[in-house]
């Protein structure tokens, strides 16, 4: 099977292809499209065996559950048993966007979506695309990331070709994404909403919403015994085929190491990729240099993250060394990815 591209921006949306996909995804087919934060791989929510397609298509362990993407929030009180009010009050203020929020799960929810829990993953997102093509399909669509699983999150079309363009029926092509992170998960289910994955909407943000807001304890301390509640945060995820290492310190301090760890691999043959932002580009000179974004703008350095780590699949490096990015808004967004990609391999170094 190769899947039908069809092309459009969230200012034309193409209808026929909007309908077509929504006639896919009722009748158990797969469908590839984007949200604001990265591409989905679209099913029917409340169809246990489009959902194990799904897993399939990925090669996704199944007891890693799926959310479920709806188009308005009227949609939602079918699908789950309750409504916490701090849930309530999230999703009139910052829904349609980049927010998951989990619930007890309605009856009609198939555990096949749920990895088995009776707890709902939930996200209105507000890519016009991907509602339109949510209400074709009838209202439910789960959709995890649209990558092979253990891939980045693919942030433009060309990502799913690459990892699912043999494996289901339809892409639709709305250009690159804009923020480039998957959505900040919320568990409101309990007295304090607890963050299970961190995204563009930060802890900041949330409390200036909801008041005291936690952070999953199995987000920061990864080898510890405290596992994180979001069962796919405790699979390795996002590894590129290089070798990846992150360092940290002041930035004059970085550029000396990386420039340092690039000559002596280069020197005994390995091929080399480096991470930089605009800032730093300049002072790299060996190797493959890749930079990510700029300082002053962090959001491109979220949107390009993924991009690069898959860029430099394609051109073939060994190792990979990459600058730090603990930016003030998304800072633990990112790197709560960019540590994933690297095992955990940090290298730090002192200034002056
Ligand atoms: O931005 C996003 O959220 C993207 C786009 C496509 O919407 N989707 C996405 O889906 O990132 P996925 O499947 O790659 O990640 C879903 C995460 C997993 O870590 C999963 O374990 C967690 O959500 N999750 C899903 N249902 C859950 C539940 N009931 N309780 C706890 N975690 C859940
Ligand atoms: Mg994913």
């Amino acid at each position: 099977m190769k899947a039908k591209l069809v092309r459009m921006t969230e200012d034309e949306m193409n209808m026929p292809a909007l309908k077509e996909a929504g006639e896919i995804l009722k009748q158990g087919g797969l469908v590839g499209f984007p949200t604001e934060t990265v591409y989905g791989l679209g099913g029917n929510g409340l169809d246990p065996e489009a959902s194990r397609k799904i897993y399939a298509a990925k090669g996704r362990p199944s007891d890693n559950p799926l959310i479920i993407h709806i188009a308005d929030l009227e949609a939602l009180p079918a699908i789950v048993k309750e409504i916490p009010e701090k849930a309530r009050i999230l999703a009139e203020r910052c829904w349609p966007g980049p927010l998951t929020m989990i619930f007890p799960k309605a009856d009609i929810v198939p555990y096949a979506t749920t990895g088995g829990l009776d707890t709902v993953a939930v996200r209105l997102p507000s890519n016009r695309i991907a509602r339109e093509m949510i209400r074709q399909a009838g209202g439910y669509v789960a959709a995890p990331s649209a990558n092979v699983s253990g891939r980045p999150s693919p942030t433009m079309a060309e990502h799913v070709i690459e990892d699912l363009g043999d494996r289901i029926e339809m892409i639709i092509d709305g250009g690159q994404v804009e923020i480039g992170l998957e959505s900040t998960i919320v568990d409101c289910t309990e007295e304090t909403p607890m963050i299970l994955r961190p995204g563009f909407l930060n802890q900041e943000k949330l409390e200036e919403i909801l008041g005291q807001v936690e952070l999953d304890p199995g987000l920061l301390h990864e080898t510890a015994h405290v596992r994180p509640k979001a069962p796919g945060m405790r699979y390795k995820h996002y590894a590129p085929k290089g070798d990846l290492s992150i360092v940290e310190g002041p930035s004059e301090a970085v550029v000396a190491k990386i420039r340092e760890l690039t000559e002596a691999n280069i020197k005994e043959g390995r091929r080399v990729g480096v991470i930089c932002t605009d800032e730093t580009r300049r002072s790299y000179t060996d190797g493959t240099i890749l930079s990510i974004g700029s300082r002053t703008e962090e959001e491109t350095i979220a949107r390009h993250l993924y991009e690069v780590l898959r860029d430099f699949d394609e051109i073939g490096v060994d190792v990979i060394f990459s600058e730090s990015f603990r930016t003030p808004q998304m800072g633990m967004a990112i790197m709560n990815r960019l540590l994933k990609a690297a095992g955990h391999t940090v290298i730090q170094v002192e200034g002056e």
